[in-house]
């Protein structure tokens, strides 16, 4: 049986100085998805929402109480996490301000605790059926699951490790933001391309069929080369 872990860093030395300026992009993505997404379903029951098609809640109003009751779950502390994970990312409030990092990150792994068993619920009854239940359930489970190590390593002391597991999990965190980026960029490509001759709701559909995986597994990707940028401890496959 091969167990995936993570490798010791091959080379030793301080990680890099992660850009300002992407970080200031990450930040302003991740605040303004939050604000948007609980501002929105903030104005309204879900039913007055699905009366004016905002969002999923023509998905969602008619659902058992029980999912009713994880998708606000799972807005309200996925909308935290995304909402405080850049700050966890500042090296300077981590050496100055040790005791507020362990704090934020406490409430980040809490909130991504509930968020993911909530958006696991939802995955059950999203609305693209086959490739939301695999490509939003399987982020939902890795999502928890790098967090967790995350955590664990934290615990144990092993700071390098924690990094690299917590850049592995914002990176799924911000799945939020990607989605709505990948959305867009799917409805212009079809737009260009003429695809759906102009049916507005063909073209919606398309997208968002992709967008269950297309939003988090190039984010894996991204935060692999991140990790290995920095020197942290890498993936790999082991049999044990
Ligand atoms: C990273 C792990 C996440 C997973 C597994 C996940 C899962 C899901 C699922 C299954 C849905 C319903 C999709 C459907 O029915 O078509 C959903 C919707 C939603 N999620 Fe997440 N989500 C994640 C992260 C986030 C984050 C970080 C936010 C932060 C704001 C967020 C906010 C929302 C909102 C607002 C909706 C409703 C979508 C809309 O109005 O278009 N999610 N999520």
């Amino acid at each position: 049986m091969s167990v995936l872990t993570s490798r010791p860093p091959t080379v030793t030395g301080r990680p890099r100085r992660g850009s300002r300026f992407s970080w200031t992009v990450m930040l302003l993505l991740s605040v303004a998805i939050t604000g948007y997404s609980v501002g929105q379903y903030a104005a309204g029951s879900l039913q007055d929402l699905a009366a004016d098609r905002v969002g999923l809640a023509p998905t969602y109003a008619d659902r058992p109480f029980a999912v009713q009751v994880a998708f606000y779950v799972h807005i309200v502390t996925a909308g935290l996490a995304l909402a405080v994970g850049p700050f966890q990312f500042v090296r300077a409030i981590r050496r100055r301000f040790p005791r507020v990092h362990r704090w934020i990150g406490r409430g980040y792994v809490g909130a991504v605790g509930l968020g993911s068993v909530a958006a696991l619920v939802m995955s059950c009854f999203n609305s693209v059926a086959f490739a939301g239940f695999f490509g939003f359930g399987g982020l939902a489970v890795l999502w928890g699951w790098t967090t967790y190590r995350g955590y664990r390593a934290a615990r144990e002391g092993d700071f390098a490790a924690h990094e690299a597991w917590m850049i592995r999990s914002f990176a799924l965190t911000f799945a939020a933001p990607t989605l709505r980026l990948w959305f867009g960029v799917l409805i212009l490509a079809q737009v260009l391309a003429g695809d759906a001759g102009g049916d507005v709701e063909k073209m919606v559909g398309q997208a968002y069929a992709a967008v269950p995986f297309l939003c988090w597994l190039p984010n894996l990707v991204v935060a692999e080369l991140m990790v290995r940028r920095r020197n942290l401890p890498g993936l790999r496959f082991v049999v044990p």
